[in-house]
């Protein structure tokens, strides 16, 4: 088993075998220890405003999510306790899922009316959400905690729920050549232990989606009142399931 530590992946060039190593982790998503007070909902919701989390999300919607035209219908895999609902029009119909209980709780306690949430975990095939019917599923923060195996499971749910059309919409860390020293420090906390490289997102998201476009961004962290310098790299997929063209 390899856990992404910083050691590791410090000098490598984006794709080594043994950078490859590390999306084939038992364990790619830390729960325990002092990590584990995350799984609470409210604690998450703090850590993410005291991170500029919110300013990410809000940028990140603002930025790739309301160009896409013409969309009501969104899945979002992975939804935690659902903190993008704060940042999108109310008459959307909205499902999200997420293998944490609390999360769910927390989200169908403040969300009625057209949203509905599910506890399952990725890969689980209780859930099927129905074929060709969302415009958007966003899988936000999420890839970087799944396996390989997994993130081609969300991946191919992601592109079967999808009309013809639809996008596919993910955002994760990435592993970049040169790290900031605040990378160095941060990655390795995260709770997920599958942070891959640009090449190695793209590839899997290019095993079923016919158009797949990634954009890095280095300031989507703050620390209140910028107190040290925050270059964190994160990539944004946007994958599209192109009409006439779709791949099985
Ligand atoms: C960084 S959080 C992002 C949550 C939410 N998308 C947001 O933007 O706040 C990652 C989420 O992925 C969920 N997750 C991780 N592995 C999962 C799996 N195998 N199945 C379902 N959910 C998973 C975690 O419970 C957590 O809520």
């Amino acid at each position: 088993m390899v856990l992404l530590r910083g050691e590791h992946v410090k000098t490598l060039p984006s794709e080594s075998p043994l950078q490859r190593k590390f999306h084939q982790a038992e364990v790619s998503h830390v729960g325990t220890g002092v990590r584990s007070i995350l799984s609470l909902p409210w604690l998450y919701m703090l850590h993410q405003k005291v991170w500029g989390g919110d300013i990410l999300l809000r940028l990140y919607v603002r930025g790739f999510l309301h160009p896409i035209k013409n969309w009501t219908r969104i899945l979002e895999i992975g939804c935690g306790p659902a903190r993008i609902l704060q940042h999108l029009p109310a008459k959307i119909e909205y499902v999200g899922y997420d293998m944490n209980p609390r999360y769910i709780e927390y989200a169908r306690e403040r969300h009625t009316g057209r949203k509905t949430f599910y506890c399952q975990h990725i890969g689980e095939d209780t859930l099927r959400p129905p074929s060709n019917y969302f415009d958007v599923v966003l899988a936000t923060g999420v890839l970087h905690h799944l396996t390989d195996q997994d993130s081609k499971s969300l991946i191919d749910s992601a592109y079967d729920c999808l009309r013809p059309g639809g996008f596919l919409l993910t955002l994760d860390p990435v592993i970049c050549k040169k790290r900031s020293l605040f990378e160095r420090i941060v990655m390795p906390m995260d709770r997920g232990q599958a942070i891959l490289s640009f090449d190695h997102y793209v590839s899997l998201a290019k095993t079923r989606f016919e158009t797949v476009h990634g954009y890095v961004r280095d300031d989507l962290v703050r620390v209140p009142f910028g107190l040290i310098q925050t270059r964190y790299n994160h990539l944004i997929m946007n994958c599209s399931r192109v009409p006439g063209c779709e791949k099985r």
